[in-house]
């Protein structure tokens, strides 16, 4: 058994799916290479501590920096609004670390660049969180199409909508509501949830070539959580585009924290020659498939059912029949990277990947200002 000592920094929603993940992956993927939750950074000291106590981290810390010198420490996971990531992660590669990064990879396409420099220069694994990707349905659909089954592509279509950020009254910035802040954030829909649409989106449909957007932010003053003042919004509140990828397919996107009665209703359809997918995830175990190629009196969608043991990660769950979470993504991520540690393969998205992604999202932000298209 080969450690892999954890420092994770920051404890909110991600800190807890990723330490899920850690201590799940080894019981239903055993690898070489097995985590071992050394440390978890974060400022509150004693709200550090409470986390650590629950999830089973043996130690604290409240400098992210501190962390980074300790010897015990063999990989660093990135939970903190996105703001921080690429100070951390250049520092981090700089001392030698692992670097599993939340997404999106950085505020912008160049100080991801900058990350990718430094990993690549370290020579240390890295990888980013787009943990869509491994959603059982969203694998088995990359077989598919990797497969040759839908033939030519035609379309892409995938959407993010939420609904949670229509009140005036929410406030921006401050520990729950930074994605609203465009300094610790970046940009809004754009960087939060599109840029899980367009990681998806490149992983099954190869590169975007370039793109026309258009976002909106309509609410355009927020009191800032830290200060009580009312200060103008900086994010796109939604955001649409259009795009070519370079397959020769059509790509429609379109994502908003606007749309009354949707939480997190993350949807792509891809539509080619013989046949056609679509996944929903708030269905997230079911594949809608339609084959052109079916004796026409039968011929549907069909919905698979991801659940055999035969489908991508359920061989090592339950019994055919039962279903996983979103919870499950996260460890199979986890469990991946051990493999790859195991293997000394690279394990996808990695830093390098997740840049193509912010590039996109750059062009998609670019062109909503212009007016024009933009080449990624
Ligand atoms: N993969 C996904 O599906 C997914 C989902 C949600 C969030 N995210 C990403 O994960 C990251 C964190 O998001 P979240 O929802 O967990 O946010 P969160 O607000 O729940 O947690 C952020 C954490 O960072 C900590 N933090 C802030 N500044 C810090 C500092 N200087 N030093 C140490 N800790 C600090 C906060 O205390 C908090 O614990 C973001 O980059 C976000 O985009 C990804």
């Amino acid at each position: 058994m080969k450690q892999v000592r954890i420092g994770m920094i920051g404890y909110g929603f991600m800190g807890r799916t990723h330490s899920n993940a850690y201590l799940q992956s080894p019981r239903f993927f055993p690898t070489e290479h097995r985590p071992v939750l050394k440390a978890v950074c974060a400022r509150n000291k004693d709200k550090a501590e409470e986390f650590a106590d629950r999830w089973g981290y043996e130690s604290v810390e409240t400098d992210w920096r501190e962390l980074l010198k300790r010897d015990d420490i063999d990989a660093v996971d990135i939970c903190t609004p996105n703001n921080l990531h690429k100070e951390i992660a250049i520092a981090a590669a700089a001392a030698g670390k692992m670097i599993l990064c939340e997404k999106p990879l950085a505020m912008n396409s160049a100080e991801g660049e900058e990350m990718v420099e430094a990993v690549e220069k370290a020579g240390v694994a890295n990888m980013v969180w787009y943990n869509y990707r491994r959603v059982p349905a969203v694998t088995l659909a990359k077989q598919i199409i990797d497969s040759g089954k839908l033939g030519r592509i035609f379309h892409y279509r995938a959407n993010f909508l939420q609904d949670w950020t229509i009140s005036e009254d929410v406030p921006q910035g401050g520990t729950a509501t930074w994605r609203l802040d465009v300094q610790a954030a970046g940009s809004g829909v754009t960087g939060d949830l599109l840029a899980h649409c367009i990681d998806t989106a490149l992983w099954l449909n190869g590169s975007i070539t370039n793109v026309t957007a258009m976002t909106e932010t309509f609410v355009k003053e927020r009191v800032h959580a830290e200060t009580g003042e009312k200060k103008p919004v900086g994010i796109d509140d939604a955001c649409a585009f259009l795009c070519r990828f370079a397959n020769g397919s059509l790509g429609l996107f379109e994502s908003t924290r606007y749309a009354r009665g949707h939480k997190a209703l993350y949807t792509f359809e891809v539509n080619g020659q013989h046949a056609s997918l679509r996944w929903d995830l708030h269905d997230l175990h079911r594949l809608e498939y339609f084959d052109h190629a079916d004796e026409s009196k039968v011929r549907g969608w069909r919905s698979i059912h991801v659940t055999d043991s035969d489908h991508p990660y359920m061989g090592n769950w339950w019994v055919p029949g039962l279903q996983i979470g979103y919870e499950h993504t996260f460890i199979h991520q986890v469990a991946d990277f051990l493999k790859g540690l195991d293997t000394g393969e690279e394990v996808h998205p990695t830093f390098r990947d997740a840049l193509e992604t912010q590039r996109v999202c750059d062009a998609v932000l670019n062109s909503a200002k212009q007016g024009n298209w933009e080449n990624v």
